[in-house]
């Protein structure tokens, strides 16, 4: 009898901490600004504050958008002189129909400052202007974003390609922020030594997805030197993420289906024995993926032309078949 007792009110301090921790954000039920409605992209000025210079990013409500249903946030960077717009254009993950967590997504697309050689950078590339606090953005933008719509705390993710992949990296390596997304994708991404020499801090397993062409000329698979940096190769990260978070022997290799891959363009590499926490490190090895986003048509940016880079096209669309299927599995 007592025993009961005690394993009733353990269950209820149990269920009070699980509701407490996935409670939806502060934004809920309040009224939506006028400049946003659903299935539009509207953006958003962070001013000038703490020596910080002023930020802009661009937000995607889902077509189903209600703000007393909790949501997904995704972030989405572009790379090294990518901007905001060509990054939603690229990254698809404003396109209709994308589900976490049973509800539509908000995408969220940042800007980058201008770098050293004037071209737009994150932190931690050889090339971005080293005042310029990235990691704080991220955090304004998210109590911006939880203050004004309903979102799911323990569903916000990180996506982004080449020097935006790298950044992605270097979120998940920085336990401050890591702890507030709950999986990580990086694509065509630059892993530069000057930030990371493939190894990192962690205080726990990290889902990490990603993507990398064994053409890609800019980020090469191997590593090795680019932009007066030194790139960390590809197995090497992956290797590294695997270690840091338990993941015992070698990946498991696969391929997708033939019907959809008649030549085994793509092979996927899964870390998943024994990872801590449920966590699984993915990387997709892509035969002549050269440095862009892997999708099979081309972004509109393109204008019809087939030409290198983020105007090739693969065998699979990275966002809706993978991305946003892994990130759906994993909440904080
Ligand atoms: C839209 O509204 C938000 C919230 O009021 C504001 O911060 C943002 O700057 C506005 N964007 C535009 C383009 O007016
Ligand atoms: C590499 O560094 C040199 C000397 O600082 C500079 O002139 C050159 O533009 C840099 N190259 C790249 C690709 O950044």
């Amino acid at each position: 009898m007592k025993q009961s007792f005690l394993l009733y009110w353990t269950s209820v301090l149990v269920l009070a901490v699980l509701s407490v921790e996935s409670a939806p954000s502060y934004g809920c039920g309040k009224a939506v600004p006028r400049n946003f409605s659903a299935g539009q992209t509207t953006s958003m000025v962070i001013p000038s504050t703490k020596g910080q210079p002023v930020r802009h990013y661009k937000v995607h409500l889902p077509a189903t958008f209600k703000n007393d249903k909790p949501h997904a946030v995704v972030f989405s960077f572009h790379g090294h002189n990518g901007d905001m717009a060509k990054q939603e254009d690229l990254s698809q993950f404003s396109d209709k129909g994308l589900l976490i967590g049973n509800a539509g997504i908000i995408a969220v697309y940042p800007q980058g400052k201008a770098g050293t050689d004037g071209e737009t950078a994150w932190q931690g590339a050889p090339y971005s202007d080293p005042r310029v606090d990235d990691i704080l953005f991220v955090k304004t933008m998210i109590s911006t974003l939880e203050g004004m719509f309903c979102v799911d705390p323990s569903r916000i993710y990180a996506a982004g390609k080449s020097n935006g992949g790298g950044f992605v990296n270097l979120l998940a390596c920085t336990p401050s922020i890591a702890s507030k997304i709950a999986a990580f994708a990086t694509v065509s991404a630059a892993f530069y030594t000057t930030t990371f020499n493939g190894n990192c801090p962690t205080n726990r397993a990290i889902p990490i997805l990603d993507f990398h062409g064994t053409a890609d000329k800019v980020a090469p698979y191997s590593g090795g030197r680019s932009h007066n940096g030194t790139l960390v190769a590809v197995k090497t990260f992956r290797q590294g993420w695997a270690s840091r978070n338990g993941c015992q022997g070698k990946p498991a290799i696969s391929h997708r289906p033939r019907a959809s891959d008649p030549q085994e363009l793509v092979e996927i590499q899964t870390w998943s024995k024994n990872c801590r926490a449920g966590s699984t490190v993915i990387g997709y090895k892509i035969k002549k993926g050269q440095h862009g986003w892997p999708r099979r048509t081309l972004p509109a940016n393109c204008k019809g032309a087939k030409r290198k880079n983020d105007c090739t096209t693969t065998v699979f669309d990275a966002t809706a078949s993978v991305i946003i299927p892994f990130f759906n599995k994993y909440s904080l």
